[in-house]
């Protein structure tokens, strides 16, 4: 199944990991948790188990911060997952539930338009029109699935909901039950229940979440990679992986390119060069780690069907130029100042400011 689908599961992707992380954990597992916390964090940043089996790192950052988000899903407090755009908070959010509840498809994709139905239930409106109001004409939402099976819920972009809707979340936090009164009787969440949310820095204002709402959950803010070397081990990792999936060759002289991305993605970023000495204006884009692995992924597409298979400046280029001009006027200002400021100077990038040179005709 798992080799036939573009995109697996985290829990179908990762089954064999995840069977070998059970087999191997002795320690106490909370009500219907698949693995126990320390099983679970082990999980999320990788090791060798003791009988040889190796667990991919899947998330690269502070170790402190997924023990702290595991151990508060073990509390039975809500978990926000909060932080800039592309810094993994919905990828972290479905290993989390793939290796708590073994499901990570119980996700609410927050809306505008997200209505309370969407969270708790809807109906069947055939059925209930042909046989009126009863369990098997109502259509139970992600979050009442989750309270039922004791699993844990998904909640993506919690800002964007409506703020009614969001406070029908509260009862169900703070009760752990959801009422159905149309048929007078109400949900009670099984052991294991939980829910993470994850929700943007940048949407703050759309529609803050209510203090009630906040003090629901522990929030765990996720940074942006500390270092060049960190960002780059992501990309690479994150690169390597796509690649196989979508059946791209991976060159072998890519990693002086991924670096050569990262670095221009940090530079517009901070405003400044890396060594400190240079100030450069930022975009208005928001260049994310996950958008430095699409230009990498688009790039290495690039190399493999219409190149030599190394990934070289001018596969890079376009993407690169894409992700960083989003605003056609003041961006491909900023863009053009970098180009002729920082990345002429530089002698071994002469190659990647020709390609660049040559799109921006
Ligand atoms: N620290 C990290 N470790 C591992 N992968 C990372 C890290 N940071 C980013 N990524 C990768 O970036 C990609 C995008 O991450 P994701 O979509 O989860 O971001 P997000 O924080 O949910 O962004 P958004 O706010 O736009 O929804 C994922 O493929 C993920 O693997
Ligand atoms: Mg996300």
């Amino acid at each position: 199944m798992t080799e036939t689908v573009l995109r697996p599961f985290a829990e179908q992707a990762y089954a064999h990991e995840l069977a070998a992380l059970a087999a191997a954990d002795d320690r106490e597992r909370p009500p219907s948790w698949r693995l126990s916390p320390w099983a679970v964090v082990r999980y999320l940043l990788g090791g060798t188990l003791p009988d040889g089996t190796a667990i991919t790192p899947k998330y690269l950052g502070p170790r402190r911060l997924v023990e702290v988000a595991v151990a508060t899903l073990a509390t039975d407090r809500a978990l926000l997952l909060l932080g800039v755009p592309g810094t993994a908070k919905t990828w972290v959010s479905e290993h989390l539930a793939a290796a708590i509840s073994g499901d990570s498809t119980l996700v609410v994709q927050g809306t505008a338009g997200t209505g309370e139905e969407t969270i708790r239930y809807g109906w069947n409106y055939a059925r209930l029109i042909a046989e009126g109001p009863s369990e098997k004409a109502l259509v139970p939402g992600p979050v009442y699935r989750a309270m039922a099976d004791g699993k844990v819920a998904r909640v993506e972009e919690l800002t964007r909901v409506p703020a009614d809707v969001q406070d029908s979340l509260i009862t169900i936090l703070s009760e752990k039950t959801l009422p159905v009164p149309e048929l007078g009787l109400h949900v009670q969440a099984r052991p294991g229940f939980s829910v993470i949310a994850t929700a943007n820095d940048r949407d703050k204002g759309v529609n803050e979440l209510s203090s009630a709402l906040r003090r629901r959950f522990n929030t765990v803010v996720l940074p942006l990679p500390d270092s060049v070397d960190d960002e780059v081990a992501i990309v690479a990792r994150r690169v390597g992986e796509l690649g196989r999936s979508l059946a791209l060759p991976v060159p072998d002289a890519g990693l002086a390119e991924i670096r050569r991305v990262v670095t221009v993605f940090r530079e517009l970023r901070a405003g400044r060069t890396e060594d400190g000495r240079t100030a450069v204006k930022s975009p208005s884009g928001t260049l994310s780690t996950a958008e430095a692995i699409s230009v990498v992924t688009g790039g290495l597409a690039l190399a493999a069907h219409f190149g030599d298979g190394v990934l070289r400046p001018h596969d890079v280029a376009a993407g690169l130029l894409g992700a960083v001009v989003k605003d056609p006027v003041a961006d491909r200002v900023v863009w053009s100042e970098y180009l002729e400021t920082v990345v002429r100077e530089r002698d071994d990038w002469a190659d990647f400011y020709r390609a660049c040179r040559e799109l921006a005709g």
